[in-house]
């Protein structure tokens, strides 16, 4: 029998159709907030699935899905897997790491600046027909150059926004739950620090670590209190990493200059709070939002469930899998069990 492949979202139908010579495609033709019922009910009856950040699976959407093998996950994070569930069912999990790394960093930069220098709310100001005369003090933000940009979580996104940081003549410390090779570190000029002293001297604090529940509001109002009132935070990991009406309250009351949020913890809603602030440009998850990494994306993707499913060049060794261990007790093929 042919084996069957969730889409469970519109991706490039160019790139996933490489998926048809191998398996039948149920694509999904408009973005949809899948319910868990609807999840699982999609994945019962297929081999693999092709699913995004949008779509949380855990043990109760796979319980009865006794062909699902392969989950191939069109994004670097994969918080909304469990992957310890889908590793005991024996579902590998692959992700799409390196190919958005360099566009991710583009954008953490880009944000962190328009943070800085107040781009978005200059805008804002300007349409508002607020721009009568020009003057000396209007909008002034904090610089860039020279400043210290603080990286929590230096991973190779993280590295991408130090290398950069070196063209702006920034000092660049970093926090990391391990400490990088020596080589890195110079490669990147970055200095390891630990949490707090990066949160007291960071100038921009840029957050890029994973998101799991042991770093759930690692930054709160604790945190928050140990930055420079002058400082801004840009988060471009995950919406959990901050506790946003802690955020909020740092930016109501001079003890943040300003943020910029690329996640949220509710998305695709946003605390109220933040969006009626002046200091906050916010932005819908967008940093690996380029035409090209967005299909890079895809195509790593559907390689990693070609591959996953038994099919292709590397067949039985997809690219990068996130949970290698469910290679070693793999499903059996439906029909072969
Ligand atoms: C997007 O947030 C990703 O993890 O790729
Ligand atoms: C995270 O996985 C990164 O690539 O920085």
């Amino acid at each position: 029998a042919r084996q069957r492949v969730w889409v469970s979202q519109p991706l490039f139908a160019d790139i996933v159709a490489r998926l048809q010579p191998h398996a039948d495609v149920i694509a999904t033709p408009e973005v949809t907030q899948h319910s868990p019922q609807a999840i699982a009910a999609a994945l019962r009856e297929v081999d693999g699935a092709l699913v995004t950040l949008n779509d949380p699976i855990g043990a109760a959407e796979v319980a009865d899905a006794p062909r699902l093998r392969a989950i191939a996950n069109v994004g670097v994070g994969y918080n909304n897997l469990d992957v310890t569930a889908l590793t005991q069912a024996g579902i590998l999990i692959t992700n799409t790491p390196d190919v958005l790394t360099e566009t991710t960093a583009d954008f953490g930069f880009a944000l962190m600046m328009a943070t800085a220098r107040r781009i978005s709310e200059a805008e804002r100001w300007l349409r508002d027909g607020l721009w009568r005369q020009w003057s000396f003090e209007t909008l002034l933000g904090s610089d860039v150059h020279g400043a210290t940009l603080g990286i929590l979580g230096m991973g190779r996104i993280g590295q991408g926004i130090a290398r950069r940081a070196a063209g702006f003549g920034m000092r660049v410390l970093y926090h990391n739950r391990s400490r990088l090779p020596e080589a890195v570190e110079r490669e990147c000029r970055a200095e390891y620090v630990d949490f707090d002293e990066l949160l007291a001297r960071a100038d921009h604090l840029v957050l890029v670590l994973p998101y799991s529940p042991q770093v759930h509001h690692l930054i709160d109002a604790a945190a928050l209190a140990k930055m420079k009132p002058t400082a801004t935070l840009t988060n471009i990991a995950r919406g959990g990493l901050v506790d946003e009406d802690a955020l909020a309250d740092a930016l109501t009351g001079g003890r943040l200059a300003a943020a910029g949020l690329d996640v949220f913890e509710g998305e695709p809603a946003v605390n109220p709070r933040l969006l009626a602030l002046r200091n906050v440009v916010l932005t819908p998850h967008i940093a690996s939002g380029s035409l090209a990494t967005r299909r890079a994306m895809v195509a790593l993707a559907v390689d990693n469930l070609i591959a996953a499913l038994g099919f292709g060049p590397d067949a039985g060794r997809p690219p990068t899998p996130v949970n290698v261990d469910a290679l070693k007790a793999p499903r059996a093929r439906a029909g072969e069990g």
